[in-house]
């Protein structure tokens, strides 16, 4: 005992092993279960990624169809719910309010999932994903004054998905294609990426043996800060600031480089991709192929590519491996299905939701000890104790 190492932000600390996700980040390769992301994007559903991220293995048609139902029999979430949502302000951040209602269902579903059942297991996910898709559309319709809606058992998840958001009772909501194409791929690129700030946390949380909803409460707290999930939000911000000045990209990347200046260019760098994020290569050409197909025009994507080119050219990002990473272009395609910008870290934890389920059941199986660093103490020896009046 005694002798303690100390890996500030764990950069060469494994927490497990893992069979769920591959990433490479010298040479830009990310799997879930030995699938490319590339494929995964190009050829499946979310729910199709969400089962194999989850119980390792691509759906059959029939596991699939199954998967879909058993998810949309989960759907109605308890009415109390709704009471916890009004006592919100308006204006309160999504990713608090999502966070707080993950961990509220633990009062309406206080058993602790029997992890030695696979039907127990099996019957969490589907309820899992099934309310917090429905927490995350209600957490938006809140923030609209919207009165809240339930799912339609004829539709998909992901059309499923964008009606409960955007339909008010007033309009019949038409569900786009491309839009749905869109989201679908989105939530598939970020279905998981191994031990990352939330998902380590959900591991943490969950070695406790705290229950699903709450550990993944936790995690979506943790994704909700502008250095992981919340670049997203950070970025189109910051793409607006530079517009708003005149679109000076050189003015902010000069920013960047100052190192008594705390600003950093969102949406670049990672802790792992160190030559580029593949994820944002699919992101980028999705950009512009859904911008183009929606017929939208966004001065803002114009910003971002000068400023992706800028700082690929420039010494201090070429010399830290500095490359754009998922979040540089996500939040302009959210911004082109209609999604205000408040909601994006939302949207990635609708997507990161099955990563986090199985990397909680993963740790669970695999009976993972109680996760708990050491410390080196740089506090005072021991001192005596003085009483209040002689302070
Ligand atoms: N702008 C300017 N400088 C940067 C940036 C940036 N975006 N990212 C890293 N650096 C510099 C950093 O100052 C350091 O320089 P030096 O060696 O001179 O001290 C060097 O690059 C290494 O950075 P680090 O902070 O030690 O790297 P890290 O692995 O601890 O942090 C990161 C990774 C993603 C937190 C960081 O790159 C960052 O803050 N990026 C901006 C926020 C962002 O886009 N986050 C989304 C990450 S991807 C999706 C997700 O995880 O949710």
């Amino acid at each position: 005992t005694g002798y303690i190492t100390i890996d500030q932000g764990f950069k060469n600390t494994g927490s497990c092993q893992s069979s769920i996700t591959f990433l490479d980040g010298e040479k830009g390769i990310l799997r879930y279960r030995g699938y490319s992301i590339e494929d995964l994007a190009e050829k499946a559903s979310f729910i199709e990624v969400s089962y194999a991220v989850i119980f390792g293995e691509l759906p059959t048609k029939t596991q699939l169809e199954k998967f879909e139902d058993d998810i949309r029999k989960h759907t109605l979430v308890n009415e109390e719910m709704k009471d916890i949502i009004d006592g919100f302000p308006k204006n309160a951040h999504p990713m608090g309010i999502l966070s707080s209602l993950t961990s509220a269902l633990t009062a309406f579903n206080p058993k602790p999932v029997d992890v030695d059942s696979q039907e127990a297991i099996y019957n969490a996910v589907c309820k899992t994903i099934a309310k917090f898709s429905v927490l995350s559309t209600w957490v938006h319709r809140k923030r609209e004054g919207f009165p809240m809606n339930y799912y339609d058992n004829s539709k998909g998840y992901v059309e499923n998905f964008l009606t409960m958001m955007f339909a008010i009772p007033t309009e019949e909501y038409k569900v786009n294609p491309v839009v749905v194409d869109a989201l679908d791929k989105l939530l598939i690129l970020h279905a998981d990426h191994e031990q990352n700030c939330s998902t380590s946390t959900v591991r943490v949380v969950g070695s406790s043996h705290a229950g699903l909803f709450a550990s993944i409460s936790a995690g979506v707290s943790a994704l909700w800060g502008p250095l992981h999930g919340g670049a997203n939000q950070a970025v189109i911000e910051m793409l607006e600031a530079i517009k708003a000045d005149g679109g000076d990209v050189e003015k902010f990347i000069a920013k960047a480089k100052d190192k008594d200046d705390p600003f950093r260019l969102m949406g670049f760098g990672h802790r792992v991709y160190k030559n580029f994020d593949p994820r944002a290569k699919i992101i980028k050409k999705a950009a512009d192929d859904v911008l183009a197909a929606l017929g939208v025009n966004d001065p803002v994507l114009d910003i971002a590519k000068t400023l992706e080119k800028a700082a690929l050219e420039d010494e201090y990002f070429k010399a830290r491996n500095l490359y754009p990473n998922v979040d540089f272009y996500s939040g302009i395609i959210y911004r082109a299905l209609g999604i205000p910008t408040e909601m994006f870290t939302v949207m990635f934890a609708v997507g990161r939701l099955p990563g986090w389920i199985a990397q909680w059941i993963e740790m669970r199986l695999n009976s993972e000890p109680i996760g708990r660093p050491r410390q080196v103490y740089t506090g005072e020896n021991l001192r005596a104790f003085k009483e209040i009046s002689n302070r």
